[in-house]
């Protein structure tokens, strides 16, 4: 059985992650979206927020699991006897850092392997970040993420202080 990781913040998940997601599910027999507790970057959705939008948008998807995990990606893999991370590129400065975190993850667990997907075109200028920026000013963030989740977003940063 093949097990993929993909895993990221998801702060708030946005079409471009679903993107890979549908993508990278034909690829395994399971899917685990790994949602990082403890960023170092404080989150706008809290953890049990983030998963409940991811679950609403994959919800169709029978092989795509949701999972919270704290602590190092590599031990959440091995517990989870999961030997491919799936990450998605989107840009030439993507690549350095997920560079970097791909070798020190092989180095920690070498039966690991990173994937990388090219993000679709019209993803490619999208990020969590960007959601959370065009959404906080009453932005139009109908093409950056599922349709089902919009309201939920733009909800959050309503009762949000500017
Ligand atoms: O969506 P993000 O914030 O870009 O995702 C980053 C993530 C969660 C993939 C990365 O921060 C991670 O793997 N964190 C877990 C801690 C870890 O294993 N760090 C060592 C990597 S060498």
């Amino acid at each position: 059985m093949k097990i993929c990781v993909y895993p990221g913040s998801f702060d708030p998940v946005t079409n471009g992650h679903l993107d890979i997601i549908h993508r990278a599910s034909r690829l395994c027999d399971k899917l685990i979206v790994a949602v990082l507790v403890n960023s170092s970057k404080t989150p706008v959705f809290t953890l049990d927020e983030r998963v409940e939008l991811i679950k609403r948008v994959v919800k169709d998807l029978p092989n795509v699991e949701i999972e919270s995990f704290s602590g190092l990606l590599i031990d959440f893999m091995r517990r989870k006897k999961a030997t491919v991370i799936i990450k998605g590129l989107r840009a030439v400065s993507d690549f350095e850092y997920e560079l970097q975190m791909a070798l020190l993850n092989k180095t920690l667990y070498p039966a690991v392997e990173t994937l990388f997907m090219m993000t679709s075109i019209s993803y490619s200028y999208l990020s969590s970040s960007s959601v959370r920026e065009i959404a906080k000013h009453g932005g139009n963030i109908d093409e950056l993420v599922p349709e089902c989740i919009k309201e939920d977003i733009v909800k959050k940063f309503k009762a949000q202080p500017v």
